[in-house]
């Protein structure tokens, strides 16, 4: 596993995304939304956490207000940059009033709020952003480390949430180069399929 290959494959795949057109990443939210309506850990889910997406992601926004504007809702949470544990991240309850701030890198997240603390290990889905995966649920991401340090001890929880990669189909490669510390998706969405690595 080469830093360098991780690098140029980030950019590579972040041009990718960057280059869909206002009406491809459109069309991708919809497509998105209603695959996630037919993925069964979803359906079931009690608390869900989705990301605001940045930088050519798909974006999430069809698909929670489609959440909230039924009747049986999850729980909603957004990622937050953790504090004071650096690298790692909280995860807050979100609704239509909850106040938001911009974050250092750009992305509105929930105001810290000690009371709208959801901990991971009570999430039954985290819906995560990638750059690329692979068919065998390997995840780039943008290279913060974020997600790998904060689900890192997940094993040792008394159930561990569902983890799925949500991605244009331009974001799959063949096989990622995988560090030691990457966490592996449990599936991955795309507008045009449902991804399910063989040992999930
Ligand atoms: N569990 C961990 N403990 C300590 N450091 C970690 C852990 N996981 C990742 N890191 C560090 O974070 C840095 C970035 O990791 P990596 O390249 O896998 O990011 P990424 O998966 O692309 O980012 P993200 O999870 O934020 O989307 C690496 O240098 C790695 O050493
Ligand atoms: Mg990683």
């Amino acid at each position: 596993m080469h830093n360098s290959e991780r690098t140029q494959l980030r950019r590579k795949l972040r041009a990718a995304r960057n280059a869909l057109i206002p009406t491809e990443q459109q069309l991708a939210a919809q497509d998105i939304a209603s695959q996630l309506a037919a993925v069964p850990a979803v359906k079931t889910a009690g608390s869900l956490a989705f990301y605001l997406s940045n930088d050519g992601e798909v974006s999430l926004s069809e698909f929670s207000a489609s959440l909230l504007a039924g009747a049986s809702s999850p729980r909603l949470a957004l990622p937050v940059l953790h504090p004071f544990c650096r690298g790692h991240l909280l995860f807050l309850h979100y609704h239509q009033h909850t106040a938001m701030t911009e974050n250092r890198f750009g992305i509105p997240e929930p105001s810290l709020d000690c009371t709208a603390v959801v901990p991971a290990h009570q999430l039954d889905v985290i819906l995560m952003p990638l750059v690329g995966f692979d068919k065998d649920g390997n995840r780039l991401g943008m290279g913060g480390g974020f997600y790998d340090r904060t689900l890192a001890n997940r094993h040792n929880w008394p159930a561990s949430p569902r983890l799925i990669g949500i991605a244009h189909d331009c974001q799959q490669v063949d096989a990622l180069p995988v560090a030691a510390w990457d966490v592996p998706l449990d599936a991955i969405v795309t507008p045009s399929q449902i991804i399910v690595p063989k040992d999930s």
